[in-house]
């Protein structure tokens, strides 16, 4: 053990992000006070892991903080997962408590780029690396970005959308996306366009009106999509909802003018409500998005980091995004989406993610027996 700790010491050398784990090391009760040794052991080193919101997907709560509690501790990790219920100046006062409890590595999904960028800044003046989950932070200067292909995402979404409209030529579209502070809507939205646009200049399919919500606020996706439709005199054939939880506030509104069920609408996120809305037809497709892969790839890089042996974190995040903001490219792991419709709904169960007493209730029991779901 020592002597592995005095190799990656030596090998972290002369690496900014080992003399910055330094800096924190000469506070953390593993190094001798005064201590000149640059890295301490990933073992029970503390990281800080804040969360966007819970309101805007289920996934937060559902998903991300328990897979990452369970990733986080099989990396010999002590996490600390907080959620900042959409409010910036909580995310950034969790921030500041992260910091000055000395926490080796903050990991941050933010509820803004900008907002996320000023608590990148922050965290790297004290030498805390800082990795940033899921959504890119435009503008920032975050070391490592863990997330899935955003684009690709979109990409299944607008794919879903034209498979279930094919037999529509001209079929009038509203596309609902999120927020325009989460870099992701907008890959979500060119990823959808990849596919969408060429059919609405073609006229193969007909664009009423692309509406962003800001933050993904569910509520006000359904009154925002009640009131297109509404302008365009109720008619509507297919909704791309840029994630399941604005399908499930368009699937209501759909519900009250009798549209449920024979409207596609899109969706993202594999949430245990989505799946029942596919299950029972009033939600044509999501994308499940396998978060414990998100959660492992996040705590063995942080593991990496917390060690300052930033050869094993480049190891692990071979991708590369684009800050377009800051113009660099952040080192990335980007997993891959999946497209989900009714006939891939048991793939989830299998997988893990989703259990059948989640999906499988009174209005959906029928679909669950059919397609061998218990
Ligand atoms: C995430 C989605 C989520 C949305 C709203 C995005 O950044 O990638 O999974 O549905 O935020 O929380």
């Amino acid at each position: 053990m020592r002597l592995r700790k005095t190799a990656l010491a030596v090998a972290g050398l002369g690496m900014s992000l080992a003399l910055a784990a330094c800096g924190q090391n000469a506070a953390a009760p593993s190094a001798p006070a005064g201590s000149s040794a640059p890295a301490a052991p990933a073992a029970g080193a503390k990281v800080g892991v804040i969360l966007p919101e819970t309101a805007s997907s289920a996934r937060w709560e559902g998903f991300d903080k328990p897979l990452l509690t369970k990733a986080m501790a099989a990396a010999g990790l002590q996490a600390d997962i907080q959620n900042a219920q959409g409010d910036e100046q909580k995310f950034s006062t969790l921030a500041d408590g992260m910091i000055a409890s000395g926490v080796k590595v903050l990991v941050i999904a933010s509820i803004s780029s900008e907002s996320g960028a000023a608590v990148a800044a922050k965290a790297k003046a004290q030498g805390i690396p800082v990795i940033d989950y899921d959504r890119l932070n435009l503008g920032g200067s975050s070391d490592y970005y863990v997330s899935f292909d955003n684009v690709k995402v979109g990409a299944l979404q607008g794919q879903g959308l034209a498979d279930a409209l094919k037999s529509k030529p001209g079929a009038q579209v509203i596309q609902i996306e999120g927020a325009p502070t989460d870099n992701n809507a907008t890959l979500f939205y060119n990823g959808q366009q990849t596919v969408l646009k060429p059919l609405f200049d073609s006229g193969a399919l007909k664009l009423v009106q692309m509406q962003a919500i800001a933050k993904w606020d569910n509520q006000v996706g359904g009154t925002t999509f009640e009131q297109i439709l509404t302008s365009n005199g109720g008619k509507v054939d297919g909704v791309a909802a840029a994630n399941d939880g604005l399908a499930g506030a368009i699937i209501t509104v759909l519900t009250k003018v009798g549209l449920n069920g024979k409207v596609p609408v899109t969706g993202q996120d594999a949430t245990p409500d989505g799946l029942q809305a596919i299950l029972r037809g009033d939600q044509y497709m999501t994308v499940y998005k396998p978060i414990d892969q998100e959660a492992d790839a996040t705590a063995k890089l942080a593991a990496a980091l917390a060690k300052g042996d930033k050869a094993a974190a480049d190891a692990i995040a071979t991708g590369s995004s684009d800050d377009t903001k800051a113009s660099r490219k952040v080192p990335s792991v980007l997993l891959t989406p999946v497209l989900i419709t009714k006939d891939k709904v048991k793939s989830v169960i299998d997988a893990g993610a989703v259990k059948a007493s989640e999906v499988c209730v009174a209005a959906t029991q029928a679909a669950c027996t059919e397609l061998g779901i218990k």
